[in-house]
């Protein structure tokens, strides 16, 4: 059994106490309230609201079981996002990052990029990745700036990857490597 730092404040320049949790079954009826907003599942590859009996059975089938590493992120003790590590790769030593932020105040602040550089510590420092990589809309102009800026560049582009209201949308591959 694994185990990771599992409460840690992130140091930063805001005016704010970010900090980040693993999640549990009690946050349940809080991620589904955040994921079903739809300016936010639009964004997932996989488009639809899901129930909290969905929700949970993910939960334990992916999270229980560590195929998939689920964090809360708080500012100021609030609790106002998600950010996890899925198809955990021990032996290329690689996995895919997702992020939301559920509360749309938090928007813009920078809070998104505060907490993926502090993801890829977790997952290059932690879990001894050599890779973590993600895909994302390439409409999603802030959420690719947010990576640019946690350092994550583009790998490649999967053209027309996704088909939506009659119209086709590109996925961008990004990734960082951890060079040491
Ligand atoms: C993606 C997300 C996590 C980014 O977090 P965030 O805290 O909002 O992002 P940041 O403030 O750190 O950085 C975003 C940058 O893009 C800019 N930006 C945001 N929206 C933009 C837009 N529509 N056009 C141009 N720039 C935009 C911001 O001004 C900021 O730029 P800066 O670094 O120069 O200040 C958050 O917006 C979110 O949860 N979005 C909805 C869900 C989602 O899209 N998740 C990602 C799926 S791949």
């Amino acid at each position: 059994m694994k185990t990771y730092n599992l409460e840690s404040t992130i140091s930063h320049n805001l005016q704010r106490n970010i900090t980040y949790r693993k999640s549990t079954i009690a946050d349940a009826e809080q991620i589904v309230k955040w994921r079903n907003q739809e300016n936010i599942y639009k964004w997932f590859i996989n488009r639809r609201t899901i129930t909290l009996q969905e929700h949970i059975n993910w939960f334990n089938n992916n999270v229980l079981n560590e195929k998939v590493i689920q964090f809360i992120f708080s500012a100021d003790e609030k609790d106002i996002g998600v950010f996890s590590f899925g198809e955990l790769n021990y032996i290329d030593k690689n996995c895919e990052y997702e992020i939301y932020i559920g509360e749309q105040d938090f928007f813009g602040k920078g809070i998104g990029t505060l907490v993926t550089k502090s993801a890829l510590k977790i997952a290059f420092n932690e879990l001894n990745m050599h890779k973590v990589y993600l895909r994302v809309y390439s409409e999603n102009i802030g959420a690719v700036k947010a990576y640019r800026n946690s350092g994550f560049t583009v790998e490649g582009v999967l053209k027309e990857q996704v088909f939506i209201n009659n119209k086709y949308f590109d996925i961008i591959m990004m990734s960082v490597i951890n060079e040491v």
